[in-house]
């Protein structure tokens, strides 16, 4: 589905230049569950960036289903990015104003067609990760796991096929995370490649390859049977 070949990024802000990224090389296949790890600082979020097609990469090859993503304008890269990723973040960046149930349909505004069952795919989402009765909530009312639930909701509102999430339980405590984990888990038993950046053993336990990222550079790669 992905493959990434030596790709470079390099931050200019002011005449300084960061090279963050330096040659990374990665595969994905459809429905495979990848966990990214690494020190702080070394580049993963930057790599996540990437993949997510938020930001592009100074140097290098990407492509996303065989079509090449540098190519691409920044009209077609969102229409990408909207129809086969979802993407989860650290922080939950969930509109503050807007219900669960709108903040969930949200992405569904920017799809080429509104899609006529959107309120209902949203509200199916809703009660897939356990928030029925709290469609109706304000993001300010929810406990830190539920928004990160609505939040994992409308990552999946266009029926992506890859999921990139972002330190998805940083801001859990031990049990919302486990019940994040176990909602990732589901997601790849039923079909969707995921990937996934985390600095806990266990979660990375969960995945059939761990990817250890040093320096901008994929330092090894276990894998399990
Ligand atoms: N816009 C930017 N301009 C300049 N440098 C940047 C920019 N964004 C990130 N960096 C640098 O890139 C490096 C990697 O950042 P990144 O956020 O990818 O790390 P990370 O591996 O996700 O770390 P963490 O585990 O703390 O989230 C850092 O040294 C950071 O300072
Ligand atoms: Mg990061």
């Amino acid at each position: 589905m992905i493959r990434l070949k030596r790709i470079e990024k390099t931050f200019r802000n002011g005449g300084v230049d960061t090279p963050v990224l330096k040659g990374i090389d990665f595969s994905l296949d459809e429905g495979e569950f990848v966990a990214l790890m690494g020190t702080s600082g070394t580049g993963k979020s930057t790599l996540m960036n990437i993949l997510g097609c938020l930001d592009r990469a100074t140097a290098g090859q990407y492509e996303f289903d065989g079509r090449d993503v540098v190519a691409l304008d920044d009209v077609e890269l969102s229409r990408l990015r909207n129809e086969k990723i979802g993407f989860v973040f650290q922080q939950f960046h969930l509109l503050p104003r807007s219900s669960a149930l709108t903040n969930v349909m949200l992405p569904l505004v920017y799809a080429s067609q509104y899609p006529a069952d959107a309120r209902e795919r949203a509200e199916q989402l809703l009660a897939m990760v356990g928030l029925k009765d709290r469609m109706g909530y304000l993001p300010g009312q929810l406990s830190g796991g539920q928004q990160q639930r609505v939040a994992i909701a409308r990552a999946l509102i266009n029926r992506p096929r890859l999921i990139l999430a972002d330190e998805p339980t940083g801001n859990l405590d031990r049990q919302s995370a486990l019940d994040i984990l176990d909602l990732f888990s589901d997601l790849h038993r039923q079909g969707h490649a995921v990937v996934i950046v985390t600095h806990d053993q266990e979660v990375a336990a969960r995945a059939r390859r761990v990817l250890h990222m040093v320096d901008g550079r994929f330092e090894r790669e276990e894998v399990r049977p």
